[in-house]
Parts: structure tokens; sequence; C-alpha cells
């Protein structure tokens, strides 16, 4: 399970009576996904992602030192202004998961305000913003508690927190590319955080695109949680787990020399791949709709049509994330109009790049 003991901070006798924090974190697109895990929030295999700019959570943390260390936690949780009690036990069990780290959790009352950039309901995944926003916040007051803490090391402990909300969230934290879990040929990654890309970004990857197709805005048919689970015992997870590896090791290439093709082959592989997996486990999902087909066909045609480097991947959804360079954006953009936004849930999309992670607002 490994010793993350350099990770817990030390209770110190000066913290700050009340205050609050306010951040914002994006979420994340998996190029190579995270599908399948052990405890605690430990990947199966490592995932690599493009962080977000625009779909994000902003964060309000309050907080009121308590006279004396209270038994349980006490937050009170709002989303978009209302008080959220469904949300509460995610949290519940993300301060339990994440106290023997933070000790001083249970020494103050707070109060979590927190909101979307994105649609509510949109489909997109909120638990990679909206944990790495919390868990950003915390450690802003952790740095107050324990000022000595280096830069690096509070990066590394935000993610490595974030990721034990949600694990996706733990590649939110920076950008504009991480890796979370380890790979021998990506230098120090590891299983209990993400890191930066630790290489040179070949400038096609610049300021890439990401434009995303709202095909189906309804409830998730299954949860992250459900999903990963269904890779215990599948027939094909240990393969699955290998291709993982071996993708990271061509998608670093691939990142490095700026082969394009190269990314649309193995990017929309690792998404169908995702989607096969669900397909072929017990119980099975279909997570794709009608929409999400007739969408990959259009983008296969344009590509064909004008040789555009335009690609696609999914998440657990019937979604579409169109990823393609800066300067294909006007041409692209005038495909999505005419020829996707018909497949989109009242024709809603959002025109997301890729972005550098978590900040203080
Ligand atoms: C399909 O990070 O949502 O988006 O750790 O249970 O919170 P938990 O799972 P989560 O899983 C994300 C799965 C994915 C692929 C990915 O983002 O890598």
């Amino acid at each position: 399970m490994g010793d993350y003991s350099q990770f817990v901070s030390k209770i110190s006798s000066v913290k700050p009576d009340k205050g609050s924090i306010s951040c914002s974190s994006p979420s994340n697109i998996a190029l190579v996904k995270y599908w399948g895990k052990r405890p605690v929030q430990l990947p199966e295999n490592p995932s690599i992602s493009f962080t977000l700019d625009i779909c994000k959570t902003e964060t309000t943390l309050q907080y009121e030192k308590l006279e004396n260390a209270s038994e349980d936690f006490q937050f009170e949780l709002f989303f978009e202004g209302e008080p959220k009690p469904d949300f509460k036990p995610k949290i519940q069990s993300f301060f339990q998961r994440i106290s023997e780290y933070i000790p001083f959790l249970k020494h103050y009352k707070f109060i979590i305000d927190t909101s979307n950039t994105f649609p509510h309901s949109s489909g997109i995944a909120s638990s990679a913003s909206g944990m790495s926003a919390l868990a950003y916040c915390l450690m802003q007051l952790d740095k107050q508690i324990n000022p000595t803490i280096t830069e690096e090391e509070y990066i590394q402990k935000t993610s490595f927190l974030s990721r034990l909300g949600s694990g996706s969230a733990s590649r939110s934290i920076e950008g504009p590319i991480t890796v979370w879990g380890k790979h021998k040929e990506v230098a120090e990654s590891s299983d209990a955080y993400a890191i930066k890309f630790p290489y040179d970004v070949h400038p096609n990857f610049t300021n890439y695109q990401d434009t995303i197709l709202l095909v189906d805005k309804g409830e998730k048919q299954v949860s992250s949680s459900v999903g990963h689970d269904l890779m215990h015992g599948h027939p094909f997870s240990s393969e699955r787990f290998k291709q993982a590896n071996e993708n990271i090791i061509r998608l670093k290439d691939i990142l490095m020399s700026g082969d394009l093709d190269g990314f649309i082959e193995v990017v929309e592989s690792e998404a169908l791949t995702l989607h096969a997996m669900m397909m072929t486990s017990l119980p099975y999902f279909v997570l794709m709709k009608p929409n999400t087909l007739s969408v990959i066909n259009k983008i296969w045609e344009y590509r064909k049509e004008t040789g555009s480097k335009i690609c696609f991947t999914l998440d657990a959804g019937a979604n579409v994330h169109i990823l393609y360079p800066d300067s294909e954006k006007d041409g692209v953009m005038d495909f999505i109009k005419s020829e996707l936004v018909v497949y989109c849930q009242k024709g809603q999309y959002i025109c997301d790049k890729i972005g550098l992670g978590a900040k203080l607002l």
C-alpha cells in the first residue's frame, strides 16, 4: 500500500481562527484512460490527460476554529448557492480518507460553497474538478498552519489528496499535460499523485483544442466506482492494463515528436477500448448513444475528405470530446456548427482547450 508518511502534516499550535479561501480547479480529459483501481484509490495502470481550461469548479472554503476538536467532521455544503445534502456523503468519506494527512480537519467547522462553470447535469464529470478544488483550498489552510512546506511538496500533496477524493482529480492540479500512475519510462511518476508530463512537448500540441459535444446530458448509467469495480475479474483486464502501459510509452514519444497521426490512433483506440471494457464486463453497459456513433463517423469522414488531424475521445458516457490543433480552429468550428451540432442535445457544446490547472481566486 506504500508509505505516505511524508504527506502527514505536523500538528501545529498555530491555527488561524477563521477565514476563507477561494480557488478554481479544472476538469481534465484522459488520453490514456484510468479504468480499474485497487485500495486505496490506486490505479491499475498509469493514465495521461490534458488539463482543461474552461470547464472548472470554483470553490470557497470558509473555516472557523472550534474551541475543542470535535468527534466528527463539521461542514456544510452549498452547490450553486443551494444546500446540497446529496453531495455530503462523498465529502464525508473524502474527509475520512484524508484526515490522517490533514490532522486539523476536526479542529474546524467548514462551509464549502461550490459551483461549476459548465452546465448543470451536462454529463461532464465534475468529480475531477470538484475534488481537486476542495483539496486545493484545504491545502491553502494547511500551508498557513505548516508554512515550511515547499512549493513542490505543496503541489504533490494537493494532487495526493485530490486522488483520495477521485482518481482523475489528481490530474487536475497542474497542466497542460499530467501523468498519474507509476511507469518506468516516465521519470518521477507515482501511483500516489500525478506529475506534470516531464518532457518537452512538441509545439503541435500547444493550445490544443477540446470541443465537448453534449450528446446526452442524462444521469450517468454507471458510476465511476461501479465502473472501476467491473475491471476486477474482467476477462480482458490484464491485457488492458498491459496495453495502457504500452500506450503511455507511445504517447510519450508522440507528444515529444509532434506525430499527430500517431496521436489520433492512440487516443481514439483508448476511447473505444474504455467502452469495449464496459461492453464486455458483467454486468455490461453500452454508454454510447446512436448520436455518439454518428458523430464518430462524421469525424472519420471529415478527416478523410480534408486531411484534418481532428480526433475524438470519450469518457464513461455518451458525450464526445473533439480534440484538434489550434491551427485548425476555424475550419473545425465550421464543421462542428454545420455537421455536428444536430447530434447535440439542445444543440449544446462547450469550446474548451488545454489549460494550466488549479489556482487561487
Ligand atoms: C473514464 O476518477 O471518476 O474518466 O477514482 O472512482 O473517482 P474515481 O473514478 P474517476 O474515473 C475516471 C474514469 C475515466 C477515465 C479517466 O479520467 O482516466
